[in-house]
């Protein structure tokens, strides 16, 4: 097979399911050694098996991504398994419970910030070097949301920790150009997978977010309003060969959802309305023509 990825190891978080899994299978159908890391052991079992029977070499991890010894005990296996490693999904993530802004409590932001954006950099802080070690360059995909491009009523948390991915990207991929790391973060809209069940993945140190009962707003079918969004969504493998076509045309954000580009260029209008506004502004107008301090 002669593709850019056959033969190359990519490290998928959260891969026993939903999005992570289809990624895995379209890269391992394209060649790539497969390294799947989940907090759910028996999905992960189920999902190792299904990759194996199409063929694909895979490696299944137990992984907490909140936990760096576990990051790196997955490092050291994939190593001992396929040698060098040349790609991360950052994937990994929870959906938190809808709610208001004072009806989020605090360990709820705790579990969806650890998960959602800690995940993400102890990830790319173990598995980043790695990349960067053998000197052929590679891709780091993070996994973050139209939600980060956008905030959500009644999803602060979700959406601010998906903003946050999206910085980092942005800052990484400055970062790691010249080491040849390619750094891409994917913003999906709805996507037919478990991310609205998220709580079934709640780590023991997190129970108390147990306690703030979810805003449930039913929709027209009498479905929870959140479990009909996400049945609403496209499925998972559409999805993972849309990344494959934005990473062979070198994207650095990779939509899914293209009906949601009013919405993303509104906010940019807003945006560029605002420095209209500063420009001509009496307190601060005058620095219109500053130079800017790039470090
Ligand atoms: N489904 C959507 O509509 C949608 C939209 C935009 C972004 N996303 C993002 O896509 C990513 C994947 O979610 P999904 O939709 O496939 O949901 P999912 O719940 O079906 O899959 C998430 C996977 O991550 C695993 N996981 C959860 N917490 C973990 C942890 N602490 N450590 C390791 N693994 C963990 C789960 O066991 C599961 O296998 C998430 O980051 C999510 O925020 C999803």
């Amino acid at each position: 097979m002669s593709n850019k990825f056959s033969g190359k190891t990519a490290v998928i978080s959260g891969g026993a399911g939903g999005i992570g899994l289809a990624l895995a299978s379209e890269f391992g159908l394209l060649g790539m050694n497969i390294v799947i890391g989940d907090i759910d052991q028996k999905q992960l079992t189920v999902a190792e098996q299904h990759l194996r029977a199409l063929d694909i070499n895979v490696l299944a991890c137990p992984l907490d991504v909140t936990q760096n010894q576990q990051w790196l005990d997955l490092v050291a296996s994939t190593e001992a398994r396929f040698g060098d490693i040349h790609m991360l999904i950052n994937n990994a993530g929870v959906g938190g419970i809808p709610g208001s802004i004072n009806e989020t409590k605090i360990d709820t932001w705790k579990w969806v910030l650890d998960v959602n954006v800690m995940g993400v950099v102890n990830g790319t802080q173990a598995v980043g070097p790695k990349i960067k070690e053998h000197g052929q360059g590679g891709w780091i995909i993070n996994v973050a949301s139209m939600a980060g491009m956008n905030g959500v009523a009644y999803s602060g948390a979700y959406a601010a920790s998906k903003a946050a991915v999206v910085s980092m990207s942005e800052s990484w991929a400055v970062e790691l150009k010249k080491d040849n790391i390619s750094v891409s973060a994917l913003c999906p809209a709805f996507v037919k997978t478990r991310i609205h069940e998220s709580l079934r993945n709640l780590q023991p140190e997190y129970q108390n977010v147990k306690e703030q009962g979810a805003t449930k707003v039913k929709s027209k079918g009498g479905m929870n309003q959140a479990a009909a969004l996400v049945e609403s969504g496209i499925p998972a493998q559409m999805l993972a060969k849309r990344v494959v076509e934005a990473l062979n045309s070198k994207q650095s954000y990779i939509f899914t959802h293209p009906n949601y580009r009013e919405g993303v260029s509104y906010r940019s209008h807003l945006l560029d309305k605002a420095f209209v506004d500063a420009e001509n502004s009496e307190v601060v107008g005058h620095l219109k023509d500053d130079e800017i301090v790039i470090l």
